[in-house]
């Protein structure tokens, strides 16, 4: 996969597409609306927010809706080149573990946008995720 820079107005585009999707969130259990968008290697967006479940293990983190949304739209060919994060709470809020591996699955070169201790953060997905794991 080639590399390719994330320009600010692509970075903005993905924060405001996450918020955006972060007023859809579905989170009565924990009250804490989670939204995120990415961009692809080709330029497209995808977006998703958590869903959550009165069993809470079958909750689904934003991330993870965009991601499986990109899939059912494009197919399993996407490449993830960033994605970001937000929360309506504005604390530091990285993807979890799961999501972290799932975005390493279609994105092995992507960039993460999010909440940090001291604002926004931007980090490589293997920075966050060193030895993820591949079948091959
Ligand atoms: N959550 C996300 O959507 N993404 C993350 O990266 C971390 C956590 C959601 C799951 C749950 O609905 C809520 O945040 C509280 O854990």
């Amino acid at each position: 996969m080639k590399k390719q820079k994330t320009t600010d107005k692509q970075q903005g585009l993905l924060l405001r597409t996450a918020r955006a999707a972060m007023k859809k969130a579905y989170a009565p259990y924990s009250n804490f609306r989670v939204g995120s968008a990415l961009l692809t290697t080709s330029g497209k967006v995808f977006s998703g927010c958590n869903v959550e479940n009165a069993s809470y293990g079958m909750t689904n983190c934003a991330e993870r809706t965009a991601i499986f949304s990109a899939v059912a739209q494009l197919g399993p060919k996407l490449e993830i080149r960033a994605i970001a994060v937000v929360n309506d709470h504005g604390v530091p809020c990285s993807p979890c573990g799961a999501c972290r591996q799932v975005i390493y699955e279609f994105g092995p070169d992507a960039t993460v946008f999010y909440q940090g201790a001291k604002g926004k953060k931007e980090a490589h997905i293997t920075e966050l995720l060193p030895e993820g794991f591949r079948l091959k």
